[in-house]
């Protein structure tokens, strides 16, 4: 086994055992610990943000088809569900997977999805997308590169992203404590993003800077502002 897979065993496996966890942080009603609201209110004001963010751009006419790589729990997916659009989730943990599958069906019984159990890597699609959306995904990612070139193959006009930075002191601990978890992380520089981006020929993008992440959209076809 080489030692990249090794490393998305190991992502995978943190994602099995800490899928409904992880759906938790999305729920935002009264039956939250105060130790848990504590958390959000101090950590996961990014994450809320870009959740917002997304979807003010996914929102657009120029949007019917979203690839929504890394999943998760389905929770975008209701919302692109409940927008009309035409929905494909691709993720590595099958329970989150199950999550995703019961509540989009719960939300949005005759929308349009497809849910893919496996590496987005080793995925070959048959039909292009309009967006991707990648959110807390490339924490995990030890080649953002090789994953943006793919993209660019699989969709036409939008990528959104989020890539953790890698000069923000709460991440440096978060890394600390996933060593313990045994799963691998990566951040990032605002340089490093340029660099790939301008390496995989991508010119027309936005790069916004929040407390602990880069919320990214590429355009993919230069002449089109979606
Ligand atoms: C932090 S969760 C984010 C879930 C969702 N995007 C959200 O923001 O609510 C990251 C997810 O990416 C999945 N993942 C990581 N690497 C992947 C890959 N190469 N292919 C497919 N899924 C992957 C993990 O299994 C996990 O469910």
């Amino acid at each position: 086994m080489s030692f990249e897979s090794n490393d998305k065993d190991k992502v995978k496996s943190t994602f099995e055992s800490g899928a409904q966890k992880f759906d938790r942080i999305y729920d935002h009603s009264e039956n939250k610990s105060v130790f848990n609201r504590w958390l959000d209110r101090s950590f996961r004001q990014d994450m809320y943000l870009r959740f917002e963010r997304t979807l003010e751009n996914i929102g657009t006419n120029e949007i019917h088809s979203i690839l929504d790589v890394g999943c998760g729990s389905g929770r975008y997916c209701i919302e692109y569900l409940k927008m009309g659009k035409k929905v494909v989730g691709i993720d590595m943990a099958s329970n989150m997977l199950k999550i995703a599958q019961k509540s989009c069906y719960e939300a949005a019984p005759d929308g349009e999805i497809e849910f893919i159990s496996g590496n987005y890597m080793e995925h070959q699609f048959e039909q292009k997308f309009d967006a991707a959306v990648l959110m807390g995904l490339f924490d995990y990612i030890e080649d953002a590169e090789s994953m943006l070139k793919k993209l660019k193959t699989d969709v036409n006009k939008l990528v959104i992203a989020s890539f953790p930075r890698s000069d923000n002191l709460p991440n440096k601990i978060r890394k600390f404590r996933y060593f313990f978890k045994n799963c691998p992380l990566y951040f990032y520089s605002r340089e490093q993003l340029e660099r790939i981006f301008l390496s995989i020929g991508v010119d027309n993008y936005t790069i916004k800077q929040t407390d602990r992440e880069y919320f990214v959209k590429l355009h993919l076809k230069s002449t089109e502002q979606v």
